[in-house]
């Protein structure tokens, strides 16, 4: 009972993230057309929407992270036997859990960036963070470890909802990618195409 309220909590707290992440993709999109992405910042940052974005996503990070370590602890404790390991892809839970933790990094160390950026000129601010090749594969590094925690959390969303089929799956992997697809054109546009 406890466990499935962690599971839901958890579910309902990705769920936000991801609607959060597409509006974020969709909108820095807009990098490619100057006047659009810096009127939108300009509203977005003399707003307070921007501050109650924040604040609502770091409670999703945290109720997130929490039911994710409760369900982990209460799985490790009831499965005293490990499962037979059936899929050939099995990826190492230390792995899964650095993978996690740099994941977590990535996002404290983005959020402090972008606190740091002069609100007047995001454009400016990203067009020079991305001057630098240690900032994009730190970006696209963060941006794989996103599309796999993604692709493999929402592949369990399906399940428990009964949805198992190729197709569904197919159609995770395409959005999955196009979210960083999306994200990792703004870092690559700007260090290989701008001037
Ligand atoms: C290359 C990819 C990305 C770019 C170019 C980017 C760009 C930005 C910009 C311009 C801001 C706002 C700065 C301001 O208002 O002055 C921002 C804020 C933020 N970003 Fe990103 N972002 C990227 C990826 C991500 C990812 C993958 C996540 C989460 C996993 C994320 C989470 C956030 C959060 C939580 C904020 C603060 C709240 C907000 O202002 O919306 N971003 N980002």
């Amino acid at each position: 009972m406890i466990l499935q309220l962690h599971k839901r909590k958890m579910a309902i707290a990705g769920m936000l993230m991801t609607v959060y992440l597409v509006i974020h993709m969709l909108t820095n999109l807009s990098f490619f057309c100057e006047d659009s992405f810096s009127s939108f910042y300009a509203w977005y940052n003399g707003s307070i929407v921007r501050w109650l974005v924040l604040v609502v996503m770091a409670a999703a990070v945290g109720i997130h992270v929490k039911a994710a370590v409760k369900i982990r602890k209460a799985n490790a404790k009831a499965r005293r036997i490990q499962y037979t390991k059936h899929d050939k892809f099995h990826i190492p839970a230390p792995l899964v859990t650095v993978s996690i933790v740099f994941l977590l990094s990535f996002i404290l160390v983005h959020v402090f960036q972008t606190l740091n950026f002069d609100s007047e000129n995001v454009y400016g601010e990203l067009q020079q963070l991305f001057q630098s090749e240690i900032m994009v594969l730190f970006y696209l590094a963060g941006l794989f470890v996103l599309m796999m925690h993604l692709s493999h959390s929402l592949a369990n969303v399906l399940q428990t909802l009964g949805k198992t089929s190729v197709t569904c799956h197919a159609m995770v992997w395409v959005a999955v990618l196009l979210l960083s697809g999306g994200f990792a054109s703004i870092p690559l546009y700007i260090y290989f195409v701008m001037p």
